[in-house]
């Protein structure tokens, strides 16, 4: 029989009543360090009390008016992101999936609008993840996630990641939009040299094409600055963002130009929950705590030190890993054993991590884990190699 919960996910036989920071907590009282945060979206914790006081603040006053009337607490957010990204205007959703689904609407709708219609197809990549919609599905391409799901989304072309001549030889006549993660998180934690991510946005310029970077995974303070884009010193046309935006709220947004988003006028696209003022009360309080200099400079500090102890494991555990990558609280563990197997032998050591393609396990945890909690998080990853050793031995 059917489970009553549609059975699309291999869920973990865990179960949290809980959350305290960097801690999970089951109804028996077992701690878990939350290496994972509800993958890359709970940025400064579980129940932080500015978040927590944000939310119920604003459910004692209003949940909801929809779209057709003036939110105040959404003006904050957008000017919030306008101050400090490139962009100059916003539209709140309410995921990752649907940030994707509005930037290939407004990539397409730009050049339509310009009179180049047939500019419609989107460069992508192998290994990319940009949701589960028919536009993320086809986005990403994989047969994996596109099996049985056809007919596909026309109009997207994949590229293998870092195939900088297959780039090169592409005809671009009919090109709207490259479309990029700056760091793959679902395909396995793989940065974007700065040069490619520069050279890209060159592509992009010489050749009339948008770029839209995805930073749902990777954004809000996740490499250690507000987005990962900027260790490259390039900025995009348009941006998916998402996860870390709420704090464990759902909340999405695309950020773009005024240019890129010009075609998007009044009635070209709308949600109905999307940018409510619950979601943008606590969107702006984590801004408020993951846009300040010093907050950030904190996390490339602590996830430093996370990455030089990560080395120290893997230098011990040879059979167990093969190596450390990502950039500042975006971290993979290259395994040699089953990524599976690692993050189930975590859970026995009460550290939960995530696992992602090409055998890497994630590490997403907190941007505020502290200096103490990486030493635990070492400790119980420690234990977790150490149990799956004796298990092969
Ligand atoms: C890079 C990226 N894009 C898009 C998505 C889809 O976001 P959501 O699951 O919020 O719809 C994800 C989710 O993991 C993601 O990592």
């Amino acid at each position: 029989m059917i489970p009553s919960v549609l059975p699309t996910y291999n869920r973990a036989p865990l179960s949290f009543v809980k959350g305290e920071g960097a801690w999970l907590i089951e109804a028996d009282g077992r701690r878990f360090l939350d290496l994972g945060a509800g993958i890359a979206v709970n940025a400064l914790g579980h129940a932080h009390p500015a978040l927590v006081a944000a939310l119920t603040e604003q459910a004692g006053n209003l949940w909801h008016v929809s779209n057709l009337y003036q939110i105040p607490q959404q003006q904050k957010l957008a000017d919030l992101l306008v101050e400090h990204t490139f962009a100059d205007t916003v539209f709140f959703t309410n995921s990752g999936t649907e940030s994707c689904e509005l930037a290939v609407k407004m990539a397409r709708k730009y050049w339509y609008d310009k009179g180049q219609p047939d500019k419609t197809r989107i460069v992508a990549f192998e290994g990319s993840f940009h949701g589960r919609s028919s536009a993320g599905i086809a986005a990403a391409g994989s047969e994996k996630m596109t099996k049985g799901f056809g007919p596909l989304l026309p109009g997207f072309t994949h590229l293998r990641w870092g195939d900088h001549d297959a780039l090169q030889a592409i005809d671009f006549t009919d090109v709207a939009a490259i479309l990029i993660e700056p760091v793959q998180g679902e395909g396995g934690i793989r940065p974007l040299p700065d040069q490619c991510l520069k050279g890209l946005r060159k592509l992009c310029d010489d050749n009339d094409v948008l770029l839209i970077l995805d930073e749902v995974q990777c954004g809000m303070g996740r490499t250690g600055r507000l987005f990962a884009h900027e260790w490259a010193g390039i900025t995009p046309d348009i941006m998916m963002v998402a996860k870390g935006i709420g704090g464990g709220f759902p909340l999405g947004a695309v950020l773009a130009t005024e240019d890129a988003a010009s075609g998007m006028t009044a009635g070209t696209h709308g949600s109905t929950y999307g940018g409510n003022p619950l979601a943008c009360a606590v969107g702006c309080a984590v801004m408020e705590h993951v846009a300040d200099p010093e907050f950030l400079s904190g996390v490339n500090a602590r996830a430093g030190l996370f990455r030089q102890r990560l080395e120290g494991l893997v230098a011990a555990h040879p059979d167990i890993f093969e190596g450390v990558r990502g950039m500042g609280f975006m971290l993979g563990l290259k395994c040699r054993a089953m990524n599976t197997d690692v993050v189930k032998a975590g859970y026995d050591a009460q550290v939960i991590t995530v696992p992602a393609a090409d055998n890497v396990v994630r590490i997403l945890p907190p941007l505020n884990l502290t200096e103490d909690e990486i030493a635990e998080a070492i400790d119980r990853l420690g234990k977790a190699a150490t149990a799956l050793e004796q298990a092969t031995a």
